[in-house]
């Protein structure tokens, strides 16, 4: 019956989502001589990966000789304030470097040292130049290459199709369901094994830096089918989005424009990050103890400068200069780069910016600086996996990049994403493959499909409802409002009612009209992952009373030296809940520090 009413396709490993993590694990897979599915929500090319604009960390050592894996390693884990996974954290910063080498074999052009060697810029958190990059299009140059490498492998791409239900069998991942955006028919995909590379979950905020496909769908699906969700409470607001024009609000600029000398000033001129310094990370950025005390005292000459402290750090600065009304007319604060750069230098190192600013907000960023505010970028949180496999608790069920969880703990650094799902996109390839080769036929049950092609249709067939994009907004709303880069118990709490109501909504949200191009059905589909991200984030965020990385709990203002620093916080579904099921939360001890790994921590 099954292979009547469904389109089906079979592979060995099928891989749903096709930006870096997705197309990496293809390519190693594929290289693995299984056969490999990738299923694409938007057309190849077009992945969220490119906007990560900046670069790619990996310690080099090109600009800075004294960089090395253990520096990567321990800025990491300081700038994710200790609640990261160390073994992901010490696997990202060994592998980073040759992962980036691999890519400039397969084609990528990074800019390049006077000697010729791949030139390192400096991003925030990072002790040394370290981001390898393409003037500010490196996740651009980086879906280009992943894709010409990979689609000379052989593997099968499905494009513009999207999966809204994994199909599980005995514990173990058997496919996945979903349907072809363009005509609205269903497909099934029946794998030996499968590789979650959805991404994030941006779109649940109203300021968001996220293309439209960010829903927070292999969180959801993993979710759904019986995996655990990790530190949802963590949400990285980038400080520097576009504030204005208000079509474009929250478009990315990227931290490039600070690490090539970009100054952040309020409505006075006044470079206000100097006032927000903070002891430890005067400390941790200026190179030597005398430089940070010279700095602390007010030589601005000495050191790194505070424009590029962590993003949490200067997100919320600039959130608390705005509230004091020393923000901009847009309700922003401004960002120069004409007083340090000249026009020719801005052009080549950050064309895309200058190109952006001119096209979208008509301002010449060689002349005029730019307006910018915080805008949901990241989520450090997501599937919780095995480190050295990327295997989630459902057997053959893996995850890599934004949408797992694990490297990154409360705050990520800038450039950690592209090298996160360069090296876990590779491991999670390898290890799905391997996986596949042991593992028995898939069999699909016919009444799981059943039951997945009714919830999909279940928006045609009411007489009346909500309508899904109304719901999405009201969503963005409530999540900015309440759950948003300032949190406080009161609010999280109005937040999860609101998000009770809008679960309720959705339930009966109505479309009409065909199948085929069907944008209200597919968002209709969309909130329920929408809807189930963001009530993990907001319980996870009123579970966590202290302030640490990107959660800021103004009732909690301190990161806590005890418990919360000890704990990871773990969401499942309640075990034997039906369909969404409520969500049990759990604090799971971080993993102990074996001694190598203390020794290199202690050092720095
Ligand atoms: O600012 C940026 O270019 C973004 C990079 C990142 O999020 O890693």
């Amino acid at each position: 019956m099954t292979e009547a009413r469904f389109e089906t396709h079979e592979h060995d490993v099928l891989i749903i989502g096709a930006g870096g993590a997705g197309l990496r694990a293809a390519i190693e897979a594929s290289a693995a001589n299984v056969s490999v599915g990738l299923v694409c929500k938007s057309l190849l090319g077009k992945a969220h990966t490119v906007m990560a604009e900046g670069g790619v960390a990996a310690a080099l050592g090109n600009v800075e000789p004294r960089d090395n894996w253990k520096v990567h390693f321990r800025d990491t884990m300081k700038g994710g304030r200790f609640l990261n996974q160390w073994r992901m954290a010490q696997l990202h910063a060994m592998e980073a470097p040759d992962r980036v080498k691999e890519l400039e074999g397969w084609g990528a052009l990074f800019d390049r040292t006077p000697d010729g060697k791949i030139l390192q810029r400096n991003f925030g958190g990072h002790k040394y130049p370290r981001l390898a990059h393409v003037g500010d299009r490196t996740g651009l140059e980086m879906i280009r290459t992943l894709q010409q490498h990979g689609i000379h492998l052989g593997m099968s791409v499905y494009m513009e199709c999207t999966v809204s239900r994994l199909l599980v069998e005995g514990g173990r991942v058997v496919g996945a369901f979903g349907y072809w955006r363009e005509t609205g028919r269903f497909v099934v995909f029946k794998a030996k094994s499968v590789v979650l590379a959805t991404g994030g979950i941006g779109r649940i905020f109203k300021i968001n830096s996220n293309s439209w496909e960010c829903t927070g769908d292999g969180q959801a699906l993993a979710y759904l089918a019986g995996a655990e969700l990790m530190d949802m409470e963590f949400m990285q607001f980038h400080p520097t989005g576009m504030v204005w024009p208000p079509s474009v609000r929250g478009t990315l600029i990227t931290e490039g424009v600070r690490g090539e000398g970009g100054t952040l000033r309020n409505k006075d001129q006044k470079r206000f990050m100097f006032d927000y310094i903070l002891e430890l990370y005067a400390k941790e950025t200026a190179k030597t103890e005398e430089e940070a005390d010279r700095w602390l005292a007010g030589d601005r000459s000495a050191g790194r400068t505070p424009d590029l402290l962590p993003r949490d750090v200067v997100a919320r600065a600039i959130h608390a200069e705005v509230k004091a009304g020393r923000g901009s007319p847009h309700g922003g604060v401004f960002l120069d780069i004409f007083t340090r750069r000249s026009a020719a230098d801005i052009k080549r190192k950050l064309p895309a910016m200058y190109h952006q600013f001119k096209e979208l907000g008509d301002v010449d960023i060689t002349r005029e600086p730019m307006e910018v505010g915080p805008t949901g970028h990241y989520t450090m949180g997501g599937v919780r996996v095995d480190p050295d496999t990327q295997e989630t608790c459902v057997k053959g069920l893996f995850a890599a990049g934004e949408c797992a969880a694990g490297l990154h703990g409360s705050n990520r650094l800038g450039g950690n994403s592209l090298s996160d799902l360069l090296v876990f996109g590779r491991i999670a390839g390898e290890h799905a493959a391997r996986a596949a080769k042991g593992a028995p036929a898939p069999a699909v049950d016919d009444g799981a499909i059943e039951a997945a092609s009714r919830e999909a249709l279940a928006p045609f067939a009411r007489e009346e409802g909500q309508n899904p994009f109304a719901l999405h907004e009201d969503l963005k709303d409530q999540m900015q409002k309440y759950v948003g880069i300032i949190r406080v118990k009161e609010d999280l709490e109005e937040g999860l009612r609101h998000l009770e109501r809008l679960k309720d909504l959705a339930g009966k949200v109505k479309v009409e009209g065909p199948r085929h191009y069907n944008a209200a059905w597919h968002q209709a589909l969309d909130l329920r992952n929408m809807l189930l991200v963001s009530e993990a984030m907001a319980r996870a965020a009123l579970h966590r009373k202290e302030s640490r990385g990107a959660h800021t709990r103004e009732d909690f203002p301190e990161q806590d030296k005890g418990h919360w620093s000890k704990v990871n916080l773990v969401l499942r579904k309640k075990p034997g809940a039906e369909g969404e099921g409520e969500m049990d939360l759990a604090e799971v001890p971080l993993p102990e520090y074996p001694a190598d790994i203390k020794a290199v921590l202690d050092e720095g």
